[in-house]
């Protein structure tokens, strides 16, 4: 194919597969061109990255772009003086978009909320001051274990203002992943709700905080909202509920927005690495701003005007980057919704897009797949003509669930930006823009500032076409800088293998085609993703074992048309335990309790042995050979 992707041709015509943008989107687009600029912010990274930085607010501007004296641990901005919410809130009530919306929420039974910038603003200095008069400072941790609701972005957004480092944990994580979660970080204060509405039905976060609480003995104050209105346990002298601390007749002043270091801590997101134990990375205020908005705005193209909508959870990096800050710092307005995206039927999105007037659209694969089984009559009762653009991210995008969404969502005029990131990164890194012809299926090029390339295990660059693993060889504002706690596992995990050429390590493997563009294949780790969450074997396996009935676990991802992944795992129970049906459903149950829905294994098979390399390594290779009823491979390494 000798596809001419490097000059520009428009129109939607899809030729070899080949998807042109069409001309008006060209035309108006935010970036017109890609290769001189790429090759530009390659020559000179920092200037690059400088020119961005100088679009924010700062108290005062930085020293230096780029510190690499402690290589790997990066600095961005040193010296800079910034604090992101000043960024996403406190610039805008000095012009027209204190007026314009912040958020257009919509709860799963129907009930809508919606925030002005003033609005919000006001809200996060009100609980900012609640917080602090709860005894929060800078640089303390903070959970937050919410639904999707607007409160879970005000608590962000109001510790971010005082300076304090918000842990959020995703809302569908249940008891042992909490307690967990807020154990590292030894955080003192957890800000909660009663539940959520899912599917129809209430969930129980209360409960399931109040008995991770008792767990993990550090929370000393809870703040709940107030949400289903379901009853549950409030702990004297411990628990507040959230609208009774909004009503406290506190200063009511401005709380002023802290001033922060650019290399301040702004969060900490836990995610699943090949250890049982959840990394805790850590995000930064400057660099984090600069990159998140940057990607944002050239990426998705975003315009004053738009509404804007990442059908994400705010407790996952999509959320963090791309619900709650870079929206706002662009001042764009967000759409939320609380529920499940076929609640009551399976025009629900389809529904609100119409209603609301959506512009951009970005969600997962699995919600495209999940969508799409219903067919396409949903979508077409509704006008979909304000989409604009559409995205998605997560992990591989088959081109069937690609060519649905570009069609029957897309009416074949929005282009797709299939973006390719990680927690880790912080925000976009291989992506194609609304100028770029687009490949279903491939994530396109690497994003300004940023060199991909895909190596063998001793950085060899592999043959065009070839699969291999894929790295980044340079420092990008948005990067992670450390694990909590934990700095050496940080250079372990992402810097050690190609530790002599500097390069990042992502734990994917990918392969490049004649046209430069890239396509992920999967992880290459033990790291299991199930509808586009990230989930680690060694977790599902300690889960397991901390049943009484079992001794010993072993978890792999089997591939399924719906989920990308299911989880399946092989038990050895306890001498004396018989098997049976029904301890294996207990034992998905006992998983699903602990780290949460999501993580339930979809099959539990019992086996009196694991098979193990002599080091004593799960080979779980061979177990998904075995699992998929396909050939074991070479076992000379088994231990017998
Ligand atoms: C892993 C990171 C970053 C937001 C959500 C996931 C996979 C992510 C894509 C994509 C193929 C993708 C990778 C990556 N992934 N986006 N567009 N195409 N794979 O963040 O939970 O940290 O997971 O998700 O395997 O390593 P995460």
């Amino acid at each position: 194919m000798a596809a001419n992707t490097t000059t520009m041709e428009t129109g939607t015509d899809s030729n070899n597969n080949l998807y042109f943008p069409p001309k008006d989107i060209v035309r108006k687009a935010n970036v017109k061109e890609y290769e001189t600029l790429y090759q530009q912010s390659i020559d000179d990274r920092e200037s690059f990255w400088a020119a961005e930085a100088k679009k924010l607010d700062w108290y005062k501007k930085w020293d230096k772009v780029l510190d690499d004296s402690r290589k790997p641990f990066y600095k961005w901005f040193t010296g800079g003086k910034i604090n992101i919410v000043y960024n996403a809130l406190d610039r805008h009530q000095k012009n027209a978009t204190r007026n314009k919306l912040a958020i257009i929420w919509e709860g799963e039974p129907g009930d809508v909320r919606t925030f002005s910038y003033h609005a919000l603003n006001r809200e996060v200095s009100k609980f900012a001051n609640i917080l602090k008069a709860m005894g929060a400072k800078k640089g303390d941790v903070i959970t937050i274990y919410m639904p999707q609701i607007p409160e879970l972005v005000i608590a962000m957004l109001a510790c971010a203002r005082i300076g304090a480092v918000h842990s959020v944990v995703y809302g569908g994580f249940s008891v042992e992943a909490l307690a967990e979660r807020i154990h590292d970080s030894q955080s003192r204060i957890l800000i909660t709700a009663d539940g959520g509405f899912r599917r129809g039905k209430t969930t129980h976060l209360k409960a399931i905080a109040n008995e991770a609480m008792q767990r993990s003995a550090t929370i000393e104050v809870c703040i709940t909202v107030k949400r289903t209105g379901e009853e549950c346990y409030m702990e004297n002298d411990r628990d507040f509920w959230y609208h009774d601390l909004m009503l406290m007749p506190l200063d009511c002043k401005d709380c002023k927005t802290e001033v922060m270091d650019s290399e301040d801590p702004l969060f900490i997101l836990y995610t699943s690495g090949t250890t049982g134990k959840p990394k805790g990375l850590v995000h930064t205020h400057g660099g984090y701003a600069v990159y998140t908005a940057t990607t944002h705005k050239y990426v998705f193209d975003i315009k004053a005007e738009d509404r804007w909508w990442c059908a994400a959870d705010p407790g996952w990096i999509t959320g963090h980057s791309y619900i709650v800050y870079a929206p706002l710092i662009n001042g764009a307005t967000i759409m939320m919704y609380e529920g499940a995206p076929n609640h009551p039927y399976p025009n629900r999105w389809w529904q609100m897009v119409e209603k609301y007037g959506i512009n951009i659209l970005y969600t997962s694969p699995t919600a495209i797949r999940g969508l799409m089984r219903y067919g396409a009559s949903w979508a077409n009762r509704h006008d979909l003509s304000s989409l604009r653009l559409l995205g998605s991210v997560g992990e591989p995008i088959n081109p069937e669930a690609w060519k649905w969404y570009h069609e029957v969502i897309g009416k074949n005029r929005c282009p797709i930006m299939d973006t390719w990131w990680q927690t880790e990164t912080g925000g976009f890194m291989i992506t194609p823009l609304p100028i770029m012809p687009l490949k279903p299926g491939s994530c396109a090029k690497p994003f300004f500032g940023n060199e991909i390339a895909i190596v063998d295990d001793h950085g060899k660059e592999v043959q065009q076409g070839e699969e291999g693993n894929l790295i980044i060889k340079n420092p990008w504002p948005g990067m992670a800088r450390t694990i909590l706690h934990d700095p050496q596992r940080y250079v372990e995990k992402y810097w050690e293998k190609y530790q002599q050429q500097g390069w990042y390590l992502a734990g994917d493997s990918a392969r490049q085609d004649a046209d430069g563009y890239y396509w992920v294949i999967g992880r290459i780790d033990d790291v299991i993703k199930v509808s586009g969450y990230r989930l680690g074997s060694a977790e599902i396996e300690s889960a397991l074992v901390s049943h009484p009935a079992v001794t010993e676990a072993a978890a792999i991802a089997l591939p399924d048309d719906l989920r990308g992944n299911i989880i399946h795992t092989t038990v050895i129970l306890r001498e004396g335990i018989a098997p049976s049906d029904k301890l294996a459903d207990e034992l998905k149950e006992h998983v699903e309790k602990e780290i949460g829905p999501i993580a339930r294994p979809a099959f539990v098979i019992f086996a009196d042995k694991l098979p193990k390399t002599r080091s004593g390594k799960i080979m779980r290779r061979v177990l998904k050979a075995a699992a998929m009823g396909l050939d074991t491979g070479d076992l000379t390494t088994l231990e017998e």
